[in-house]
């Protein structure tokens, strides 16, 4: 049986985790952190996820949530996340990150920290987006800079990050697959006069509303002709089941910084 602690097990992502957890006949819950003005803190994790009770109790304790795990999985904020890591690192406990809008600073913490630990880090854990991005890097170095990028995702009204880490990858194996750096020719806002659009530009768009779980699409617009590629999410266990996935193969891996593709065979 391995044992995961579930690291913001009362957000949207930690439920679905706890779930997927309890189905899972390989894994049982070991432990749950929410953040210290939680109102979860105290409850069993399991009615917090709405399955009934699990036995465990959720804290703000990093040290008590972490206690006896096999693996940490972490959907929190970029600050409580590199918290996360540094206690996950001193008990050598392996751990799969899902939380987006992670900064340069946070990127380095954690390539700092997964040179003595393993350390999976995916702004998007399902395997439709995973293969996406493969599609992406194929059609954007094909089709090349006579064929304009756009990319546009969606997400609930409750997401404070943006654009998506998921559409900042897109962005980032887009422009890598023509040679350049998202940062030298993504667009990230456009309005009055903006001007012809620069050859090789790299648009990103982002919708907020609703409960939309979360959609991708990639315009190729050239002249006379258009390719998109999309993918939407209709529920939020494809994350938790690909984070399970994750979590599962990390175990017994040595330190390093890995990613999906090193986990799903696309
Ligand atoms: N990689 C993927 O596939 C994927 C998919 C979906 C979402 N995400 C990302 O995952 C993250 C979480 O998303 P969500 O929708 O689940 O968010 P959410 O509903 O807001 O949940 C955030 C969780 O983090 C906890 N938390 C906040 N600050 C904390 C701290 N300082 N210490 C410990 N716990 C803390 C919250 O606890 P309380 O609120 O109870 O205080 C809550 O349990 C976001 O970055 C989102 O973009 C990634």
């Amino acid at each position: 049986m391995i044992n995961v602690a579930v690291l913001g097990v009362s957000g949207r992502m930690g439920r679905c985790l706890v779930r997927t957890v309890r189905e899972a006949p390989d894994l049982s819950l070991s432990g749950a952190l929410a953040s210290a003005t939680s109102a979860t803190l105290g409850r069993d994790a399991g009615d917090v996820a709405e399955t009934g009770p699990v036995g465990v109790v959720v804290t703000a304790d990093r040290e008590a949530a972490l206690a006896g795990a096999d693996v940490a999985i972490d959907f929190t904020l970029p600050g409580a996340t590199i918290a996360n890591l540094e206690a996950a690192a001193k008990r050598r406990i392996p751990v799969v990150i899902g939380t987006t809008g992670l900064d340069e600073a946070c990127h380095a913490a954690i390539r700092g920290l997964s040179h003595d630990l393993p350390v999976l880090v995916a702004p998007n854990m399902s395997l439709g987006v995973n293969l996406l991005f493969g599609l992406v890097a194929k059609a954007s170095a094909a089709l090349g800079e006579d064929y304009d990028i756009e990319i546009l995702e969606a997400h609930h009204r409750n997401k404070v990050d943006a654009p998506s880490g998921t559409a900042l990858r897109i962005g980032e194996i887009a422009a890598g697959a023509r040679g350049r750096a998202l940062g030298d020719v993504g667009i990230y806002s456009r309005a009055g006069q903006t001007g012809r659009r620069p050859r090789g530009a790299i648009g990103l768009a982002v919708l907020r509303g609703g409960d939309i779980v979360g959609e991708h699409r990639v315009l190729y617009a050239g002249t006379g002709e258009s390719l998109e590629i999309a993918h939407r999410a209709t529920d939020r266990m494809t994350f938790a089941y690909g984070a399970a996935t994750a979590a599962r193969w990390i175990i017994g891996r040595p330190p390093g910084l890995y990613g999906m593709a090193d986990v799903l065979d696309v």
